[in-house]
């Protein structure tokens, strides 16, 4: 084949470049599922992009991030909890995410104000009961505002303060009714715990299934998992004695968390990192999360797992802004110590 000097001179440029900067794009991850490298792998397949996975915890992360500053190797970081990735944005190290396709996608409440970050999925903060204790008529008004009453004294289990998802619940509180409020409140739910603040939030579940307590917040996903038989026997039986129950379905809705990514200012690979994304919110990627995580999909042509579905998928979601949960994370942790939230 003939090849005229121009051309091979480029196309000798081009391979080289490639060498320099391979296929690929580099993530940092906090996600904790094995089912992720499955997906990781579907994309390589459809793209040829490497995925090259740096995983670990989500405050570890960050601050790795911080301290390699714009020498990061990362294109791309995924977490839970929409507090982390206002905190990953509040140090200015995310771009925004362009993407018309991700835009139509995900919707506007999901994302940081400039696209700095997206959800890839949806989590709800919900109340757990055992069915054996309670009808589901006795508790339909429940909402995490009455949650407080002095008819729930000690029977409720939730995890500590150290957690950031009850720290954006609170935060979330705040946002809307203020700390005034909002520490009443709190006040009234610690003096509801029926234990002193231990395990996660599958012990929270677990706790409701052994009557050991009357009420549970916990994850939606979690009860997914259990159900799943992928956590053992006992934690399968205990899913079985339980139901969801979705709070403040006739105020402002039940609160909804995400798992979500942001692209590194510095990306080498920006343009690898939005292929990446938009196939993490395509259909095929999100039956795949929905699946395995049993979290809600965030792309609406998706239903949720089976597991999950069968205790509802029409109830309210809290319409606030998840960035508020990072806004407001400081105060929600004060606010809680405050009230002797362990
Ligand atoms: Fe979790």
């Amino acid at each position: 084949m003939f090849i005229n000097k121009p051309i091979l001179i480029c196309l000798i440029f081009l391979s080289s470049v490639n060498s320099i900067f391979a296929n690929e794009v580099n993530i940092y991850t906090s996600r904790h599922y094995d089912s992720d490298v499955k997906l990781y792998q579907d994309f390589t397949n459809q793209t040829g992009i490497k995925v090259n996975i740096i995983s670990a915890k989500g405050n570890a992360l960050i601050e790795r991030l911080k301290s390699e500053g714009e020498n990061t190797p990362a294109d791309i970081f995924i977490t839970v909890d929409a507090g982390n990735l206002w905190k990953v944005q509040n140090y200015g190290l995310f771009r925004p995410i362009i993407s018309d396709r991700i835009n139509l996608i995900v919707p506007k409440k999901y994302r940081g104000v400039n696209n700095e970050w997206i959800a890839l999925a949806k989590r709800a903060r919900v109340i757990f009961y055992n069915k054996q204790s309670y009808l589901d008529e006795d508790l339909k008004n429940l909402s995490y505002e009455t949650l407080n009453s002095k008819k729930w004294k000690n029977k409720l289990a939730i995890r500590s303060s150290n957690n950031l998802y009850n720290q954006s619940l609170v935060a979330s509180l705040i946002a809307r009714y203020g700390e005034d409020y909002t520490e009443k409140w709190a006040k009234g739910l610690v003096e509801n715990f029926a234990r002193k603040p231990q395990g996660n939030d599958r012990a929270q579940i677990i706790a409701v299934a052994n009557n050991e307590a009357d009420l549970a917040i916990a994850n939606s996903y979690y009860l997914g998992l259990m159900l799943s038989g992928k956590k053992g026997d006992k934690q399968l039986n205990a899913g079985k004695k339980v139901k969801i129950l979705f709070p403040s379905q006739n105020k402002h809705g039940a609160h909804i968390n995400i798992s979500g990514a942001g692209i590194m200012k510095s990306s080498k690979n920006y343009d690898n990192a939005i292929k990446f994304l938009e196939f993490m919110v395509s259909e095929k990627a999100q039956k795949h999360l929905v699946e395995n995580t049993y979290e809600y999909p965030i792309n609406s042509k998706v239903k949720p797992s089976t597991l999950i579905s069968q205790f509802g998928t029409d109830f309210k979601e809290d319409s606030i802004k998840v960035s508020n949960f990072g806004k407001y994370n400081a105060a929600a942790l004060k606010l809680m110590d405050r009230v002797g939230w362990q």
